[in-house]
This record gives C-alpha cells, structure tokens and sequence, in this order.
C-alpha cells in the first residue's frame, strides 16, 4: 500500500455522521431490549407459561442460539446484500418476532420466536460494528464505534424499567406479557425505519465496485475533497492488494494470526461473566433477600451511566488502556463477590443472612458493572470490527461474532447450574480467573487500534509485524491523526 498523507483537517467532523452512527447503532438497541428482556420477565413468562428453572433458562438461552445462526449468516448478507440491507433485514425479523411473541401463541413458537429474534441480534451484532467502522471517519471510528455497546446498554434499562413498571401496573400476567412484547415491537419499527433511511457503507460500495456511490457517501461524512480523495484512495489500495476467495482468506496466515486475536477478545468479553449480571442478577440478588426496585433496576442504570464516558475514553486513552483497567476492576469486583457469598455460606434462608455480605455483593455487583461497561463492553466489538483486512472482514467478523455467541451461551446455559452444584461462590472465582487470563492475553497480542486507519493496520499486519505492534504507524499520516 502507498503511504498517502492524511488530511489536516480531519479532526473535526459532520454532524450528520453522529446522527447516521446513531441510527445504525439502534441495531444494538434491540440487542439490549432482547438481552435484557428475560431480567425483569421471567417470572411473568414462567407464570403464563408454566414454565420452571429450567424451561426459564432455556427460554433465555435460545437467544443465543438463534444469535450464533445469525452471526453465521451475516456474513453472507453482509458481502451479497450488503451492510445497510442486511441491517434493514434485522429491523423486519426485529418487529414480526416480538409482534407474533406479543399474541402469546402455542410455547413451540414462543421458542422459535426468541429463536428468531437471537437470529435478528446476531445479524446485527455483526453488522452494527461493521457499518459504523467502515462508515465513521477514523478520528472519531472509536467513539461511533462505542455508541454500539452504549444502545445496547440503553436497551438494558429501558426494558428493564418497563417491564418493572408493567408488572406493576398490570397485575394480571396474561396482559403483561403481551405489553412486554409490544414495547420491543416498537422501538424495532424504530430501528427498522431507520435502517431503511441509512446510506451504505463506502467500503461496501468499494469492495462492489460502485466507486461514484462511495464518493457520495463520503461527500456527507468527510469534510473536503482531499479526505475524500485520501479515503478513496487507501481503500483502493488494500482492495487491489488483497485475495478473495473463502479458502485463500482461511488458508492466509496473516488472517489466522489476527483471527485469534478476534476470537479470544469475544471469548473472554463473555468468560469474564457480562450475562451472569444482564441476565441473572435479580436472581442472585434474590437469593440473599433483595428483591426491591434497587436490586432490579441498579444493574441497568450503573450499566449506562458507564458506558458513556467511554465514547469519549475510546479516543482519549485508546482501546487498550480502558481493557486493562476493565479487567482490572471486574477481577477484583468478582472476587469479593465470590467472598460475599463465601460468608453467607449454607445459609438459604434470606432473613438470617448478616447486612455485610449483602452490601458487599450490592457494591461489587455496581463496581464489576463499571468494570465493564466503559472496556470490554464496547472494546471488544470495536477492536474486531476494526483488526480484519477488508476482504477478509466478514469472515473474520462471522467466525468473531459466533463465539461472542456460543461462549454468551455456555455462560447462561451454565451459570445458575455451577453455582448450585459447587456452591454459589464457585462461578465468581472462575470468572475472576479469567478476568486475569484476558489481562495477559492484552499484553502480549492485542494491537492498539487508536488514531490509525483500517488500511494502515492491513498494513502493517501484511508486512508481518507483531500482532501487539500492529496499531503502530511509521507513515506521517497517523503523527497527523493522534
Ligand atoms: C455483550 C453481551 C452483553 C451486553 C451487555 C455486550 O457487549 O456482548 O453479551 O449482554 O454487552 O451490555
């Protein structure tokens, strides 16, 4: 690839770019409202239903099978459809599978509902990331990026608040339920409409070959004509340099190199235990006697609140930074936990457990949320919308975002079962070991992304540098950038 000179003025940005960010990011607003769905619902499914502890996780867990098929799939959409279509089709399955759960049909459907509503938040797991990091200048690609995991986590307390309220409101089960559904339904006839009103991707239209789409496109994100000329000229670069085929991506060893960097990134984003709190946290709590409003509602509100700062963060320390202390905090975080319920002991029988440990899993509860919420939630999906070489980005993505999935799955299907058999504390030590696992794993592989553009880390990654060192630039253009 030539060494082109970025533009001076690329700091500042458009306004219409954030509201074109924003948008697509709605995609991970319907990932939030599914994934914090089950939270605050799960007794009213298990009531209109009859459904018991296991049928509740099951229920839960088939979010991620769905999620892993989809995942698989978007790839296809996401080269043949394209990005922006591919969004549009999430959108559609978003609305006609909360609608249909919204009559309370036969449990068989029910089921292949929420399968199909995993389905939608696997496409645009993939996808959301994918648009806002091909479309996003590179100056602010990390903090468009962040707004991903920042509407998941709205989506969070959103649901999370009205299904508290609709239990409230409407005592009767069999007319909750169905609102539950319909406030889904809505906000993806939000995302929907939205999706259908977004550019494409320039880097699509590149890779098609439909460079005077490209140019309009940029001529609404970038400033000036020489941005342009740069963006389009980098792109047409690492598009000319790079192989196409499926097995000349899966064959290339530079691509396998940066594909475990992805996929260990995914995997320790769920093994350092996110959806034991998403999805279980009102449980836990339950089970030490905290069933009031800040038991329900703490976990989201902290959730957003600390997801913001990250927007900014992102660019202001870099990605890896923020995975460090996240790591770092959620470590410490689970491991009084784990000691928490170490002092409760055998005790089941909430009114005779101490004030202490019940504070401490309240504190540690928050503090992990933190941890979280400002590093892996939004590094984790940026970084690998961000390591790929442009061919061989959707692969990369599908084969990342399906053990983002599969591992979201094992956790779920497992969590609530290991703290039965080996004790409640059990599962907060093991998410703290691996807490320190993804510590080291930063320090010898992962690249920091900040203040290079995608094309440059092809780059870099092409003439075989260290994958740690695969964010460094020698060129000018980066100096300009950082
Ligand atoms: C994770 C999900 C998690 C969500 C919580 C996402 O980044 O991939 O598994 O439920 O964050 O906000």
């Amino acid at each position: 690839m030539t060494e082109w000179k970025m533009p001076l003025n690329c700091h500042s940005y458009k306004a219409i770019v954030i509201l074109i960010c924003t948008t697509a990011a709605l995609g991970g607003l319907l990932f939030g409202l599914d994934q914090g769905f089950i939270a605050n619902s799960l007794p009213t499914i298990q009531k209109v239903y009859n459904l018991g502890i296991e049928g509740g996780e099951s229920y839960s867990a088939i979010l991620a099978t769905g999620g892993v098929i989809g995942a698989l799939l978007s790839g296809f959409f996401a080269r043949f459809l394209g990005r922006k279509r591919s969004l549009v089709l999430a959108g559609f399955l978003f609305v006609i599978m909360s609608a249909v759960s919204a009559f309370l049909p036969p449990i068989s459907i029910l089921y292949a509902c929420r399968l199909g509503l995993g389905f939608a938040v696997g496409v645009a797991s993939f996808i959301v990331p994918l648009y806002l990091s091909e479309t996003a200048p590179s100056s602010i690609r990390g903090s468009m990026g962040t707004l991903f995991q920042l509407m998941i986590t709205i989506g969070i307390f959103l649901i999370s608040v009205t299904n508290v309220m609709i239990v409230k409101v409407f005592t009767f089960s069999q007319e909750a339920l169905p609102l539950m559904f319909l406030v889904i339904a809505a906000f993806a006839l939000l995302m929907f409409i939205g999706a259908l009103l977004l550019p494409e991707s320039p880097r699509w239209l590149m890779l098609k070959k439909r460079r005077d789409k490209a140019v309009k496109v940029l001529q609404k994100t970038l400033n000036s004509q020489s941005e342009i000329d740069f963006e389009i000229k980098e792109i047409e670069s690492v598009i000319g340099a790079s192989r196409n085929s499926l097995s000349g991506i899966l064959l290339n060893r530079n691509f396998i190199k940066i594909l475990i960097v992805g996929v260990l990134m995914q995997a320790f984003q769920q093994l350092v235990g996110i959806n034991l709190m998403v999805y279980y946290a009102p449980t836990i709590f339950s089970y030490v006697g905290m069933n009031g409003i800040v038991a329900k509602l703490s976990i989201p509100t902290v959730f957003v609140l600390f997801t913001i700062p990250a927007i900014w963060l992102v660019e202001k320390w870099g990605r890896k930074k923020l995975l460090y202390i996240g790591a770092g905090v959620m470590f410490a975080a689970m491991v009084f936990s784990g000691v928490a319920f170490l002092m409760i002991g055998n005790i089941t029988n909430p009114k005779l457990i101490s004030e202490t440990p019940k504070l401490i899993l309240l504190i540690s509860s928050i503090v992990y949320i933190f941890g979280f919420a400002f590093s892996w939630g939004p590094g984790a999906w940026l970084v690998c919308s961000e390591i790929f070489p442009i061919k061989s980005r959707e692969v990369g993505m599908t084969i990342t975002t399906m053990v983002n999935w599969t591992f979201a799955g094992i956790v779920m299907g497992n969590a609530l079962t290991i703290m039965k058999h080996f004790g409640n504390y059990s599962v907060f030590f093991l998410f703290a070991g691996f807490c320190v696992l993804a510590i080291l794993f930063l320090r010898f592989f992962v690249p920091e992304t900040k203040g290079i553009t995608l094309e440059e880390l092809e780059f870099n990654l092409n003439s075989g540098k260290k994958l740690k060192d695969l964010g460094k630039w020698k060129g000018s253009s980066s100096a300009v950038r950082s």
